[in-house]
């Protein structure tokens, strides 16, 4: 949820940590810091933004061999300069930032204390640099295995350590850590587009590693101290989309890359007309064993497990139950041989999925991850990975990487029942040939981002909103719902449209608005009806549909028109409107729509 970055031999050392740091800032922001190297130890903190830490830095341009930078999501301390990482040893010897959790540090703590170890910040990270420092009579990276040995939780750890100059050490468990390389210099970050400016060349290090960077020349270690070879990756993503260009938020710029996005990922996986998984080395040997479905993720990538249950359901005619990673993690309903557990994160990283597919593989179902980001843990740790083809995504709030995720779903759904002889050819070309005009169609919805910013004015000063439809219409609400809450602050709730007068309608009152999804032909009408209800109780109406639909008509007072598609595929497209409602009623109340508060890109903690 924080963010790391560091380097090595650079002539700037302040500029490549400030800058990494900018493009980190997503992951966490309520703190930061740097410390650099040379003869002696420089730390610099501030609380607040990035902006802050610079103004502190100023014209300061300090000569140095190496240096770390940490940009914080508070979780052990309250968000302030003291608990800002880099930390500093008591002795003086070692300073480090940390990103994850260091469950047992109430322990070491007060093992330290009794060593005459003295402790200044609330964080668990100041129990983990005194730990290392503790174990120094060793080398660094013995005492940093020493450390690690007796540490429980998760870490990414960059270390500096007294009298090795141009040096910097990285520790790694459950929480990304990559090392970059150009010619003579290297760089550490916790994300590639910290360093994406400067290299694309990267290692990505794997659980209870150990790694020992200097400049242009990076050893890795494992756990018992010995060499490892690792392989050089080139990164794919340009640097062009990790910056804002022409757009006012990144969350504009995604929603506005969505064609782009899932063009790419249509490319990747639709060769001739035909599904071809692949790269991801899954073929019809593995999907024909299958006889049910389970799929896991947290937020929106929940959400795409509800529309995605419904279109396995009615194409493969296979039970499927999706559950929040978390709660998977900690239930008792086993997976099976003959499962197939779908993985969904954007990151690659959040902590929850990644126990949760442990889990899941431990017992035996076959695992696919749907993954953006290169490289991040879920995507090495499942059997198969499909890649969303997203590009990284900087807004807190997803919206590209969402879409794409539904799109590789959909085309699992489609491969898994054309596997499973549940479908014709006929009906397959057609899914085909219809989820290829889907990015035009994205493209025409975005040209009516006029009306959507007018209809943003209604939201203005509202307590809340909700948002109801059936099946996968309700899968959108939830998203949508989701979208309007974190970004805009106003609270919102997605239900099954049937369940409103079981409860919830008593909320209803004059002026209240309520969002309806209705795309499915088969049960539109009974949807209406939910709004009727809630109409005749003062409630203002926004429909979503598809073009030349009559039906809705009567029930709403304002309605959103999408360009037809085939039934199961309008999730891609009805998701589109929300977004840019949820972006556009964020700009109008003055918030800050790419890093809502409260929230980190990453979620690497449980
Ligand atoms: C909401 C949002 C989050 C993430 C969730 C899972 O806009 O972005 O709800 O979807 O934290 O993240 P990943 O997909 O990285 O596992």
């Amino acid at each position: 949820m924080c963010g790391i970055v560091g380097v090595v031999g650079a002539e700037n050392t302040m500029g490549v940590l400030l800058d990494g740091l900018s493009r980190l800032e997503y992951r966490g922001y309520d703190s930061a810091g740097v410390a650099v190297y040379e003869n002696s130890v420089k730390i610099i903190k501030s609380k607040g933004k990035i902006e802050n830490l610079k103004k502190k830095v100023g014209n300061l341009s300090i000569p140095a061999g190496c240096g770390i930078g940490h940009t914080r999501w508070a979780t052990h301390g309250e968000p302030s300069e003291v608990n800002a990482h880099p930390h500093y040893s008591y002795r003086k010897k070692v300073c480090a930032v940390h990103n994850g959790i260091i469950e047992n540090y109430k322990e070491i703590k007060d093992f330290l204390l009794e060593k005459g170890y003295k402790f200044y910040s609330d964080t668990d990270t100041e129990a983990a640099v005194n730990l290392i420092d503790h174990y120094l009579n060793e080398d660094p990276i013995s005492a940093i295995i020493s450390a690690m040995k007796r540490i429980k939780g998760s870490y990414a750890l960059a270390i500096i350590i007294e009298n090795k100059q141009d040096v910097i050490y990285l520790a790694k468990k459950d929480s990304p850590l990559i090392v970059g390389i150009d010619k003579e210099k290297s760089y550490i970050a916790s994300d590639i587009p910290a360093i994406l400016p400067y290299t694309d060349k990267v290692y990505y290090m794997d659980n209870m590693e150990l790694a020992r960077v200097e400049k242009g020349k990076v050893e890795f270690f494992d756990i018992n101290g010995d060499p490892i070879e690792k392989e050089l990756h080139k990164i794919s993503w340009s640097i062009d989309e990790a910056e804002l260009g022409e757009y006012d938020h990144f969350m504009l710029k995604e929603i506005y890359e969505q064609p782009a996005s899932i063009l790419n990922t249509l490319k990747r996986y639709i060769k001739e007309d035909t599904i071809d998984f692949n790269s991801a080395g899954i073929d019809k040997n593995i999907l024909s064993k299958i006889n049910k479905v389970r799929i896991l993720g947290c937020g929106s990538a929940y959400h795409v497990g509800v529309v995605i249950q419904n279109v396995i359901e009615e194409l493969c005619k296979l039970p499927v139950r999706t559950e929040y990673a978390s709660e998977f993690r900690y239930g008792s309903s086993e997976c099976s041989k003959d499962e197939l557990v779908i993985v969904i994160s954007q990151s690659g990283e959040t902590a929850d999925t990644l126990f949760a597919l442990r889990l899941a593989k431990s017992q035996g179902a076959k695992t696919v991850a749907v993954v953006n980001v290169v490289g991040s843990s879920i995507a090495r740790e499942a059997e198969h990975t499909l890649y969303t083809m997203a590009g990284p995504e900087i807004a807190v709030a997803t919206t590209k990487a969402y879409t794409a995720q539904i799109t590789v779903c959909m085309l699992l759904a489609i491969e898994l029942a054309r596997v499973k002889n549940s479908i014709n050819e006929g009906a397959y070309s057609k899914m085909i040939s219809e989820i290829k005009e889907i990015p035009d169609k994205i493209s025409k919805i975005l040209e009516e981002n006029k009306k959507i910013e007018e209809l943003s004015l209604k939201f203005k000063n509202l307590q809340h909103a909700f948002m109801i439809g059936r099946r996968m219409d309700y899968g959108i609400c939830l998203e949508g719902s989701l979208k309007l809450k974190e970004i805009s602050y106003i609270h919102s709730e997605a239900y099954p449209a049937g369940e409103l007068k079981h409860g919830t309608i008593s909320l209803i009152e004059n002026g209240t608005i309520v969002i309806g999804v209705m795309t499915q032909d088969e049960i539109i009408e009974k949807t209406i009806s939910n709004l009727t209800e809630v109409k005749s109780r003062g409630a203002y109406i926004i429909g979503i549909t598809y073009e030349g639909n009559a039906m809705i008509s009567d029930a709403c007072d304002k309605i959103i028109y999408l360009p037809k598609t085939f039934k199961l595929l309008y999730p891609i497209l009805s998701a589109i409107p929300l977004q840019l409602l949820a972006y556009y009623v964020s700009v109008g109340r003055g918030l800050n729509v790419d890093k809502p508060r409260n929230l980190a890109k990453s979620v690497t903690v449980e």
